[in-house]
């Protein structure tokens, strides 16, 4: 069993890379499931359902969030009723949509947990409570659950990462848009990566377009950030699961540019 992850898809150059990357990478991966996280996919802020579907149409087979899920006001329309996207599990009860979904590849199911990180974040409820609970729910239909935590701190990340060791097949963060070179299972088995990093402007900073980005950081002025164009860079990450256990087995980083492919 392989589960492809794929980080922060951001705005259109984003949407490109994926285009373009994920028919090779099914040729040469062969996943069993290919989940992607989709919060930066619309111009950098949040997902439209125009945007789902095309994803869908790729052969991703579902999406996870993070505290960009509601900059699009359609998110709003269509995420009750999209059985394939999870937004973090921790908001308030009653928020729109759910933080814990299956995805079946012929009979075998994954269930897919996206949880929020509370540090430089908005104080949403207990990640880790939470994921108690819905790993919890997760473990009675399948043996295969994969955690997106969505987060700042590494600290935090690896506190989950221990946290859910061996209750779950992996916990890959997302989030930072750098991909950390840590990946490693741990010893009850399950896959962990701080960070699995972003698809989108490779010369940007975090795929926004960077005069923006260094002005605010030099002036302390209100700056607009918009999504850089230009190369893109893809980075993810596969995860073998052991068959019976859906213990983590082994983990490959994908890191790649326009000018240095995988595949060919
Ligand atoms: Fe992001
Ligand atoms: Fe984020």
């Amino acid at each position: 069993m392989r589960l492809l992850f794929i980080g922060d898809i951001v705005g259109s150059v984003g949407r490109k890379a994926l285009k373009t990357c994920l028919p090779k990478l099914k040729l040469k991966y062969n996943p069993t499931w290919i989940v992607v996280n989709g919060e930066n996919a619309a111009a950098g802020r949040g997902i439209t359902s125009a945007i789902t579907r095309e994803f869908y149409e790729l052969g991703v087979q579902g999406i996870t969030m993070g505290n960009h899920t509601w900059d699009q006001k359609d998110i709003f329309e269509f995420i009750d009723g999209d059985d394939r996207i999870v937004r973090p599990a921790n908001y308030p009860a009653g928020t729109p949509g759910k933080g814990l979904t299956f995805v079946k590849t012929k009979d075998k199911e994954l269930a897919i947990i996206n949880l929020m990180g509370r540090t430089f974040l908005p104080p949403l409820d207990c990640p880790f409570a939470k994921a108690d609970e819905l790993v919890e729910a997760a473990r009675k239909r399948t043996p295969y659950i994969f955690v997106d935590f969505h987060a700042e701190a590494t600290s935090e990340k690896l506190a989950m990462g221990w946290h859910l060791d061996g209750r779950v097949s992996a916990v890959v963060g997302t989030h930072t848009h750098v991909q950390t070179h840590d990946e490693r299972i741990f010893p009850q088995g399950t896959a962990y990566l701080t960070d699995v990093g972003m698809v989108g402007p490779r010369d940007g900073i975090l795929g926004m377009e960077r005069t923006a980005v260094l002005y605010k950081f030099m002036t302390q002025l209100p700056s607009r950030f918009v999504v850089d164009e230009g190369q893109w860079h893809f980075h993810a990450v596969c995860i073998d699961l052991n068959p019976t256990t859906g213990l983590g087995q082994k983990m490959q980083l994908i890191r790649m540019n326009e000018e240095d492919l995988l595949f060919e």
